[in-house]
């Protein structure tokens, strides 16, 4: 199935493809947008073992000079040295403002290409071609895109939005089971904040690798309108896009606390939204029922849904430094399931006893 999502971004409107075969429709769409320079493909070099030679066979039938760019693979390499390495080849090659990158890969590389693609030249015009689920349901849409500094995560960075997004589901089937499952953290989240109708097609799903192409392309499409419809509503996060942190403010201090090895993000926003849950029941508005749901849903799927030996004090520590954090205990809670609301003053007992 092919799905079409409109972002309707304020500093320009763009389209999401979505679903199984749509990277075949990359020519057409390239030629359609009116960009006559050079095609610049920046992958990584796993990405690049994998689908590489397909895509730039895919890529040369625009009858466009085609050059790659392939950067080292992980999360680590997701720094200013990277973005130069990226900078020097394009300038080397005499890239112009009518040229387009083409970033093809997960979160990282989609993170690290669109921030070159935002600084070069004042900006030049980029595409993601979104390979992981969690690219694909949240990072290639809306355009944030960075690196990371070694005081934190994501401290420099963008608004910087694609002229357009591929997100083909086919390239779903040669994910690490740990890397689906980090998309799938998020594909539960959207349910819990926007749409608990998503929860009959979730628990149809089976879980990697005996997924249903069909079933998970109605889900992609799923995420990608809900993050759609919020970007357009608050694109540089001054309000709403804030709900799409559920679960993940306890997630990144655990994942903080574990030094970003030990766990992955999934897993630390799995553990986070139930941790989130529990602070919502205890707050007097979700119910047991509705926390036992998450730990349902996300075990399902293989996440953790408790928490791993911690020392509290610690957490907290770390929570009061989470740059997302305006206030100390600032908190995305439900009201009911796909109610979500930003809650600013928090007890700290209350914070203690959802983590237990
Ligand atoms: N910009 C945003 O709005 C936003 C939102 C959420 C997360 N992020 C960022 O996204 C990043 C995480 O993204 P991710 O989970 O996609 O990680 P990732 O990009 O590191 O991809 C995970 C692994 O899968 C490999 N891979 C990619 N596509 C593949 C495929 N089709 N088959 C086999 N292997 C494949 C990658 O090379 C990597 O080894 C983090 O840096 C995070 O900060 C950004």
């Amino acid at each position: 199935m092919t799905f079409e999502v409109t972002v309707r971004a304020r500093s320009g409107a763009y389209k999401v493809y979505c679903g199984s075969n749509t990277i075949l429709m990359l020519p057409d769409i390239i030629m359609g947008t009116g960009l006559a320079g050079k095609i610049f493909l920046i992958t990584n070099k796993r990405v690049d073992a994998i689908y590489g030679e397909k895509v730039w066979e895919i890529l040369k039938i625009t009858g466009r000079k085609v050059a790659k760019v392939s950067i080292e693979d992980g999360e680590r390499y997701k720094n200013s040295g990277t973005v130069t390495k990226i900078a020097d080849a394009l300038l080397r090659y005499r890239c112009r403002r009518n040229d387009l990158l083409v970033v093809f890969g997960g979160g990282v590389t989609g993170d690290i290409g669109g921030f070159a693609a935002g600084i070069l030249l004042r900006g030049l015009p980029y595409v993601h071609l979104a390979s992981t689920l969690l690219a694909q349901v949240d990072s290639s849409i809306g355009g944030k895109v960075g690196v990371n500094h070694r005081l934190g995560k994501n401290l420099i960075g963008l608004f910087y939005q694609p002229r357009f997004v591929i997100c083909d589901t086919n390239f779903l089937c040669t994910l690490d089971l740990r890397d689906w499952r980090n998309g799938m953290a998020e594909v539960i989240k959207y349910a819990f904040i926007r749409k608990p109708e998503m929860f009959d097609k979730i628990f149809g799903l089976q879980d990697f690798p005996w997924f249903s192409v069909d079933v998970i392309d109605e889900i992609v499409h799923d995420c990608i309108e809900i993050k759609a419809r919020i970007v357009e509503e608050d694109e540089f996060e001054q309000g709403i896009r804030a709900i799409l942190n559920y679960g993940h403010t306890f997630g990144h201090a655990i994942e903080t606390y574990f030094k970003h090895k030990k766990i992955s993000h999934g897993e630390a926003v799995s553990m986070g939204m139930v941790a989130a849950a529990k602070l919502s029941r205890n707050l007097g508005y979700i119910s047991n029922d509705e926390v036992k749901l998450h730990i349902d849903v996300l075990s399902r799927f293989g996440l953790p849904v408790e928490m791993p030996r911690i020392d509290i004090e610690d957490l907290l520590n770390i929570m009061g430094s989470d740059k997302k954090h305006l206030q100390e205990n600032r908190f995305v809670i439900l009201k009911k399931v796909g109610k979500p609301v930003i809650v600013e003053e928090v007890d700290q007992q209350e914070i203690i006893s959802a983590l237990r």
